[in-house]
């Protein structure tokens, strides 16, 4: 009897898979996020500028997501552990992968229902959706930030999602313009010949190569539809 090895399936998601689920995307609305231009309260500079602006923010985020439930996007991709090893590496900072199910979820732009202390960052917590206020410390007794990564900062779990990237025997993108780095760097980590799934809307620009799929697709209606021709194939 020999034993067949599970394929391995990793997937990158963006904002456009929450999207049907009422969150919206960055780049869909004029650049502004929830009326903000992002630079102003998604990075380092702007934390050092306004604490309490960026606080508020993410209080306000925090909340919104936390009401927030998954689509039927997020609820086909739990399907593939039924049949592969799955690692879902999504750039959103929602937990809608998790409240579909899914397992093994890399989350490469931070959690929004985590915080984190602003003297050390390994001591994170979890925090649910209640606001960060200026009289919560860590054990230490230093203010708490939320446990994003910020436009200026470093990705701290990039290498274990290239590492990932590396081994997929099919990779999927769903949902994001690929225009944020290092996220977007990720297939190209990719194996040649690989087969890769892009599902989109408004697909991002990418060369043509055999076993590129695109398709132009809500992720509601596309990744269960890819998600049965991937079982179908190469179950
Ligand atoms: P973007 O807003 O840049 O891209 C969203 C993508 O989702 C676009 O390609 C849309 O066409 C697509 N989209 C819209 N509706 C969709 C739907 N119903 N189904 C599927 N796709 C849909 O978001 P990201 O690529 O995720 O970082 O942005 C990357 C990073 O930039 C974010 O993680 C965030 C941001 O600034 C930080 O905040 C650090």
């Amino acid at each position: 009897m020999t034993e067949t090895k599970q394929k391995k399936i990793v997937i990158l998601t963006g904002a456009g898979i929450s999207a049907e689920s009422g969150l919206k995307t960055f780049r869909d609305s004029d650049g502004l996020w929830e009326n903000y231009d992002v630079m102003e309260v998604a990075s380092i500079e702007a934390w050092h500028r306004n604490q309490e602006l960026v606080q508020r923010f993410y209080n306000e985020r925090r909340q919104q997501a936390n009401q927030a439930q998954p689509n039927e996007g997020h609820k086909a991709l739990t399907r593939l552990e039924e049949h592969f090893e799955v690692c879902i590496i999504t750039q959103n900072v929602d937990s809608l992968h998790e409240k579909a199910g899914s397992t093994n979820i890399i989350h490469l732009h931070g959690e929004l229902s985590k915080v984190r202390s602003t003297l050390d960052e390994n001591l994170i917590y979890e925090w649910g959706e209640k606001p960060i206020g200026p009289d919560d410390k860590c054990e230490k007794g230093a203010p708490l930030r939320p446990h994003i990564v910020w436009f200026g900062e470093a990705v701290p779990l990039m290498e274990t999602a290239a590492r990932q990237a590396m081994t997929a025997d099919i990779f999927m993108v769903i949902g994001t313009s690929l225009v944020v780095y290092p996220a977007a760097g990720l297939i190209n980590y990719v194996r040649e010949g690989t087969p890769l799934y892009v599902i989109d809307p408004n697909l991002p620009d990418l060369n043509p190569q055999d076993n590129l799929f695109m398709i132009e697709e809500k992720a509601s209606t596309g990744v269960p539809r890819v998600v049965d021709e991937i079982i179908q194939n190469y179950a």
